[in-house]
């Protein structure tokens, strides 16, 4: 080969290098710089309002297709249903209060209670800045966001509306209920969100996302759990309980869970709204 060859051959080596060079990938920032690096922080209200519209539809799933059409083939639902001799599934406040606890043993620092002026749980009356906000929503009808003074948390509150006859009756015949003549679509309390900062990176919004999900999911686990003592068991898979003595899997459950919940989330995640 003479001096000419060499010289092409090392000309396209070297292009050959600065090619590799040009379109390799940017280094990975380190774990923790790159959720701040990665857009726009996004504003508390905004991560609420996300997850608050994910835990009406999953409360609506429940209420609706789990307890309403499970009760009419035969399964019981009772607030003592975590109790060895009930067999019995849990009420739709205490699957919230399920996926609560769930949320609370994660990483994230987010809680989540179902609260009221007039509970039939003591520990869930409103407490502090709570009370004032809560007769706001009642008054506008409208969620409430502020920063508690007390706890320094950032607070989201959400109406919970009588939205079905067995809201009213079952809370005004319950012995330990201060108040009996609730009424169809009265608001009952409020769902309460609490995080410690006013605004979030686009990766812990979808941590925070996931959390919650896991939330359902473990609180839908947990019943799952349950059916294993009971004597009469309802046949498990992909069939709902309008269709017979039977409940969706987790699979199933979080599958049409994630079909309703998931437009709308995504459009949040997009459109910043
Ligand atoms: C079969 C009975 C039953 C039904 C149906 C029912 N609840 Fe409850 N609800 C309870 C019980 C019992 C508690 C207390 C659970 C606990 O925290 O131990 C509760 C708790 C609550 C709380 C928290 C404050 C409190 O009273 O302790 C709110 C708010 C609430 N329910 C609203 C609703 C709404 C809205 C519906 C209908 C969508 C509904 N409930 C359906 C029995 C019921």
């Amino acid at each position: 080969m003479n001096l000419r060859g060499i010289h092409i051959i090392a000309l396209v080596l070297l292009l050959g290098i600065v090619w590799a060079f040009v379109t390799a990938p940017p280094p990975l920032p380190a774990e923790g710089e790159r959720s701040e690096a990665s857009g726009p922080m996004i504003p508390i209200e905004r991560v609420f309002r996300t997850i608050a519209a994910e835990n009406d539809q999953v409360r609506a799933l429940y209420t609706a297709e789990i307890v309403g059409a499970g009760k009419k083939v035969g399964l019981a639902f009772d607030e003592d249903w975590e109790d060895d001799d009930v067999q019995a599934g849990p009420l739709p406040a205490l699957f919230l209060r399920k996926a609560a606890d769930s949320i609370a043993a994660s990483s994230v620092p987010l809680r989540l209670f179902l609260g009221s002026h007039f509970p039939i749980k003591s520990t869930n009356a409103f407490k502090g800045e709570q009370v004032g906000r809560f007769e706001e929503l009642l008054a506008s009808g409208e969620a409430q966001f502020f920063l508690d003074p007390e706890s320094s948390r950032h607070t989201a509150m959400f109406p919970d509306v009588a939205s079905a006859a067995p809201c009213v009756t079952c809370h005004n015949e319950h012995p330990d209920s201060p108040k009996v003549d609730w009424k169809l679509d009265d608001i009952m309390g409020a769902t309460t969100w609490l995080y410690p900062k006013g605004e979030v990176s686009e990766a812990e919004f979808l941590e925070i996302i996931g959390v919650v999900r896991a939330g359902f999911r473990d609180a839908y686990r947990a019943y799952l759990a349950e059916l294993e003592s009971f004597a009469e068991r309802p046949s498990l898979g992909e069939r709902w309980p309008a269709e017979g003595f039977c409940l969706p899997d987790e699979e199933a459950f979080m599958g049409r869970f994630s079909e309703r919940a998931s437009a709308a989330t995504v459009d949040r995640l997009i459109r910043g709204r």
